[in-house]
């Protein structure tokens, strides 16, 4: 068989680019001056497109490579892919399930802990040099306890069962919201995402992205979760009314939110910039090193897989 061609749709990782380039004929559309006239005069020649979750592939992408067989997307999110696009023209899509539960669950938890005990304000705090005088003397704002508090989950997939785990450690009493219960967990399911926020003291969004989800987590859900409550996102900002949670979290309604995700990345509301009470990431939940190699071997993996059985190894 020829050596395939790909087109890469965004830059990846030093890694996964070299062990793309052994195998493969690899074409960057990102190195393209006018990418729209590249398509047209070359998209026929692609056998695969690698593209990312945050970047996604579209139905005028689709449409601009007629003899694809297959896609790779690093990363697990499927909202910004066309999966309908996609199973009519019967091309598989691979993705990156289960490597980045663990760095993705981790993240969750360091954003409650961050946003509880006031972390990154309080480091502001001493890089200020507003501590002064012994350790009793600072005048630090208490924070509030994350052991022995309750979780609420919102997606209890392959993410939040491991989010659910970790809170065994954290002596947590932990219930979640899906659509459909899962079975064998021994979580409590809360049929009402409303009375899941009201039982809960932090609530962790890590739903699906996409159309179904979009502002599942409204105003209605932040009063819920009330002052006392602490809200944190590492799913998609979609799932959370952006809007509204700013409006919540400026007039006190909630206690306060860690949030890695934004409805438009990479913008973020400005209104949140002042608020000692909120800490935000720049979507890196799986963004470490080992994690971000077992991804690209995944990406990698899957299109060995398609290109030699014909089948990639995680299929969405
Ligand atoms: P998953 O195993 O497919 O879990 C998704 C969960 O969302 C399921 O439990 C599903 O349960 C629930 N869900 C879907 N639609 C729902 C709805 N309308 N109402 C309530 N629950 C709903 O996916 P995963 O691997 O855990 O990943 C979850 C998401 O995290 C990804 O889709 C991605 O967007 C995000 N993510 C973010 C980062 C980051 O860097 N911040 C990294 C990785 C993943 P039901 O189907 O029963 O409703
Ligand atoms: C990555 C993610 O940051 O997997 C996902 O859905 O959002 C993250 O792991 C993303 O894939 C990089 O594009």
């Amino acid at each position: 068989m020829n050596t395939p061609t790909l087109l890469q749709k965004l830059r990846l990782t030093p890694a996964l680019e070299a062990r793309l380039a052994a195998s493969y004929r690899v074409h960057r559309l990102t190195d393209e001056a006018d990418p729209a006239a590249f398509l047209a005069a070359h998209g026929g020649e692609f056998d695969g497109l690698v593209t990312a979750a945050s970047s996604g592939v579209d139905a005028a992408l689709l449409a601009a490579l007629p003899n694809l067989k297959v896609i790779s997307s690093f990363g697990v999110g499927l909202d910004q892919i066309d999966l309908e696009a996609t199973r009519a023209r019967g091309i598989p899509v691979g993705y990156t399930p289960d490597v980045l539960n663990d760095c993705v669950a981790d993240a969750a938890f360091a954003l409650m802990l961050a946003a509880a005990r006031g972390v990154a304000a309080a480091d502001r705090y001493v890089r200020r040099g507003d501590w002064s005088g012994p350790p009793s003397a600072a005048r630090f704002p208490l924070g509030r306890k994350v052991s022995g508090a309750r979780l609420g989950i919102l997606g209890l997939g392959r993410i939040g069962r491991t989010v659910a785990r970790r809170a065994a450690g954290f002596d947590m009493e932990v219930r979640y919201h899906n659509r459909r219960p899962v079975p064998d967990v021994p979580w409590t399911h809360e049929p009402s995402l409303v009375e899941l926020a009201r039982w809960c003291d932090f609530l962790v969004v890590i739903a699906a992205g996409g159309a179904e989800t979009r502002h599942l987590v409204d105003a209605q859900v932040l009063d819920a979760l009330g002052p006392q409550g602490f809200i944190v996102n590492v799913a998609r900002g979609s799932v959370i009314d952006e809007a509204a949670l700013v409006r919540a979290l400026v007039d006190k309604r909630i206690a306060g939110a860690g949030l890695d995700v934004f409805e438009h990345e990479p913008q973020v509301p400005a209104e949140l910039m002042a608020l000692d009470n909120v800490v935000m990431l720049p979507h890196v939940a799986s963004g470490t090193v080992e994690t971000r190699q077992a991804m690209g071997d995944r990406v990698a993996d899957n299109l060995d897989a398609f290109f030699r059985d014909g089948r990639v190894i995680s299929q969405a």
